[in-house]
């Protein structure tokens, strides 16, 4: 059980009023607000810990080097991955861009194809669309069945003879929707085809253990689960994480270079050039401390009691004679605390204002998904996502809110 009223304390933002009312912020997907431990953790290392790392022997760069290190050890044990396995990049974007560099410059020749799925987010997406038109292998799209999930047959009616890579996300960024990661990744290997999952709406909201996931390559952001910006995971196997050469190199990397060769360092090391974000990632070390304390069977469960608080009271309100989810199959057993809609045919921007006038913060518009959006034949959708800090009370409000729009907008 989550203590929420304690868990709000830690959050400053939280006492902002935005246009006269208090902060309700249904952004979560978008990325999530700070608490004190991990603002305070990164004051603490420009105060008095800052330096370069792996770059000198003197005190600071020691010090510095030794808590980023940490941290990433904290990080890797989170998803139960080895040290080495854990390679730190800006975001998930950033990390799915250099698996797919990856994999294209490493593995693909033309005539190949690559499965991505219509519910991914641009940043798995669109790297491999590049790439393809410079390699010359093929794009093949798999469709959402019911509910808005990827499933099984689907994934094993896509796979070609020449199918060599699969990229999909574990959690939908719009719908919420938890996807069968384990079973599509276990139909991939048993087709010899790498797997790359966009975790970055899967580690902020459930446990994620990739001993048991067994993906080649995972990713995620470090801004989606209460750490700051600029930071991110590329998780990379272990069976892959020393054969491969980096395709992006440069100062940290190499142990050894002459005109003949370059010896890299060993992973994470080699895929990691120039200065990380070095007080970033020792944020997020404290997130994840954080997140480990209330732990991600109680997190889960807790965002799972406000979704199902959320659609009680917009069934109670007949709201979905207005509201629209996006999936309109949606099958809430199994979604993240995230609610795409419309009402009616608003413009989802003009529903987003109108909740922000009331101190509701939301995203709207196609939320790097542009072909779900297309396949669920909307233009785009108001989207709220909520954490470990929102509340019943919360909800009743945005309900209340909801209910003023549709008198607004279609009476
Ligand atoms: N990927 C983030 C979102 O879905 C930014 O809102």
């Amino acid at each position: 059980m989550l203590n929420v009223e304690r868990i709000r304390k830690d959050f400053p933002i939280l006492s902002r009023r935005i246009n006269g009312r208090e902060l309700i912020y249904f952004d979560n997907n978008a990325t999530t607000l700070k608490p004190i431990q991990v603002i305070e953790r990164v004051r603490e290392v420009y105060e008095n810990h800052y330096s370069n790392i792996h770059r000198g022997v003197h005190t600071l760069s020691m010090e510095a080097t030794e808590l980023f290190e940490d941290s990433l050890r904290e990080i890797s044990r989170f998803i139960n991955a080895d040290f080495e396995e854990l390679i730190p990049v800006y975001n998930a974007s950033h990390g799915l861009a250099l698996a797919s560099l990856m994999i294209s410059m490493r593995f693909l020749k033309p005539g190949d194809e690559v499965i991505v799925t219509i519910t991914d987010h641009h940043s798995n997406m669109l790297t491999w669309r590049v790439l393809s038109g410079i390699v010359g292998f093929k794009v093949k799209y798999v469709y959402p069945g019911a509910g808005g999930r990827i499933d099984l047959e689907a994934v094993e009616s896509a796979i070609g003879q020449n199918t060599k890579a699969i990229a999909f996300p574990h959690v939908s960024n719009v719908t919420g929707v938890i996807n069968n990661a384990k079973g599509i990744i276990e139909i991939a290997r048993d087709r010899g085809l790498l797997t790359v999952v966009d975790a970055a709406q899967s580690v902020p909201h459930m446990p994620v253990d990739v001993r048991d996931l067994g993906p080649d390559f995972l990713a995620f952001s470090g801004h989606k689960m209460l750490g700051p910006s600029g930071t991110g995971v590329l998780y990379i196997s272990r069976d892959l994480v020393n054969d491969l050469e980096p395709i992006i190199a440069g100062g940290g990397t190499v142990e050894e270079v002459t005109i003949e060769s370059i010896k890299w360092l060993d992973s994470p090391w080699r895929y990691a050039p120039g200065t990380p974000n070095i007080e970033g990632f020792i944020g997020l070390g404290e997130a994840v401390r954080y997140l480990k304390r209330l732990g991600m069977d109680n997190v889960r469960s807790y965002e799972h009691e406000l979704l199902r608080y959320l659609i009680k009271r917009l069934e109670e309100e007949k709201l979905f004679e207005y509201i629209e989810p996006v999936d309109k199959n949606s099958d809430y057993s199994s979604k993240t605390a995230t609610f795409a809609f419309n009402i009616g045919d608003i413009n989802p921007n003009t529903v987003a204002s109108f909740l922000d006038m009331h101190g509701i913060a939301v995203r709207s518009g196609k939320h790097c998904a542009h072909l779900l959006h297309s396949h669920y034949g909307v233009d785009g959708s108001v989207r709220a996502s909520l954490y470990i800090y929102n509340t019943l009370y919360e909800i009743d409000r945005f309900i209340e809110v909801l209910k003023e729009a549709v008198k607004n907008f279609i009476k």
